[in-house]
């Protein structure tokens, strides 16, 4: 009896043993699940309120859209009006420009290099006397004349490349045509009547020549053309080629380092030349890290470089240059081609000075300048832009002599 009341009580015992376990394990599960329960609550009420932030959000960016799409419109409009008023302005700062000319920067000319009969004094400091003034200006240049204004502007047709040049013989009043900014053949015309009124090239005799022009720096000048001929890098020459029987007379090396180009904005041009009474003038680079553009004098009848200026205008930014009575106007623009005005003037002679030179702006065009040409008897510019042949007109005044 005594075994079974012992097993029994062990098993009551065990029985209760398991009881308590069970219960502490159930209490401990139902905590958990509690737990659990208000956590998946509270995550039921997060993402409630993250839903109604989301639509709320939804609407405020609809809304906000709406107001950017209208200010938009506002803002284009605002911005047209804005173009009108740019417009407008332009053409009242051609007009005042054309009323009042500022001062361009000017240069003292600086001789480099000394040739031939060009023996002159090596001092030439402020206290000069007008005596050496006039003996200067007799030697290098016999002119007295200086640019005041872009009288007009005549658009004359729209031939060729968006690049090339075309230049009248001031003797001759023969008019030729380069286009593009390399190759061997060039139009002649009679006159700028006859080129005015061909269609295309047709109404001209095409010359075809023993060697490539290159860039837009020829010049013709009393029946020769002078045109750069760059075969090779390194050699860069001048030729002279005689119009009347079509033959090359002389050709001679330039005095460039390298082919380092004389306008930043045109660099199909290594070296630019211009031709009138007082001589054949060249302009280039004489090197590549040279920032400034380099003046020469050449014979026109033997191509002797007679002297070397340093003009100290930069070649940065440069489009085109001429000479008009021995003084350097260079002509500078903005890559994204804007106005084009005279910036920089060099006169060999030093008898311009800053006060007397006008800031030139040329009026409104198409693009910018792939060349300009200036012809000493009608004092007017042949410019071409964008492929349009345009004339430029000039008002020249009296250096003054003080
Ligand atoms: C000028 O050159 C361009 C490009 O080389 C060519 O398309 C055009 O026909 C030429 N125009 C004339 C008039 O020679
Ligand atoms: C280039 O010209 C500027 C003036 O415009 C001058 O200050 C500078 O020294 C010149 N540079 C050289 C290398 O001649």
């Amino acid at each position: 009896m005594k075994p079974v009341l012992v097993l029994l009580v062990s098993t009551a015992w065990t029985l209760t043993g398991a009881q308590y376990y069970y219960q502490g394990l159930m209490d401990y599960l139902e905590n958990r699940l509690l737990a659990i329960e208000d956590r998946m609550q509270l995550w039921h009420d997060q993402t409630h309120r993250y839903h109604t932030e989301l639509l709320d959000f939804k609407k405020l960016t609809a809304e906000s859209m709406d107001g950017l799409k209208q200010e938009h419109g506002m803002l284009l409009k605002d911005l047209e009006g804005a173009a009108v008023r740019v417009g407008r302005v332009e053409r009242e700062m051609d007009f005042v420009e054309s009323q009042t000319s500022p001062r361009a920067c000017v240069n003292k000319a600086d001789k480099v290099v000394e040739q031939g009969a060009w023996a002159l004094e090596e001092s030439r400091g402020e206290e000069e006397e007008e005596d050496d003034w006039e003996e200067l200006h007799s030697q290098v240049s016999d002119c007295v004349e200086i640019i005041s204004n872009i009288r007009s502007v005549k658009i004359l047709k729209r031939v060729g490349s968006p690049k090339g040049m075309w230049v009248r013989d001031p003797r001759s009043s023969k008019l030729y045509v380069f286009n593009g900014t390399v190759g061997d053949i060039i139009y002649e015309f009679d006159s700028v009547r006859e080129f005015s009124r061909s269609p295309g090239v047709t109404n001209s005799r095409r010359i075809s020549l023993p060697s490539e022009w290159t860039g837009t720096g020829s010049t013709v000048y009393n029946g020769y053309l002078y045109y750069i001929n760059q075969e090779a890098e390194t050699d860069v020459q001048v030729v002279k080629f005689d119009l009347l029987s079509d033959s090359v007379t002389d050709s001679a090396m330039l005095p460039l380092e390298s082919h380092a180009t004389v306008y930043n904005l045109n660099p199909e041009t290594v070296a630019d030349l211009t031709a009138d009474d007082e001589g054949l003038w060249l302009l280039y680079a004489s090197s590549d890290s040279e920032p400034n553009i380099s003046l020469a004098k050449m014979d026109p009848a033997t191509l002797d470089i007679e002297q070397i200026w340093d003009t100290r205008c930069p070649r940065e930014n440069a489009e085109a240059a001429f000479v008009v009575c021995g003084t350097v106007y260079v002509v500078y623009n903005t890559r994204l081609a804007s106005r084009s005005r005279v910036q920089c003037v060099f006169d060999v002679n030093d008898i311009v000075i800053s006060e007397e030179a006008p800031l030139l702006y040329f009026p409104r065009r198409y693009g910018a300048h792939a060349s300009l040409k200036y012809n000493p008897e009608e004092k007017q510019l042949y410019g071409w832009d964008d492929g349009y042949q345009i004339i430029y007109r000039l008002t020249m005044k009296r250096k003054l002599l003080v």
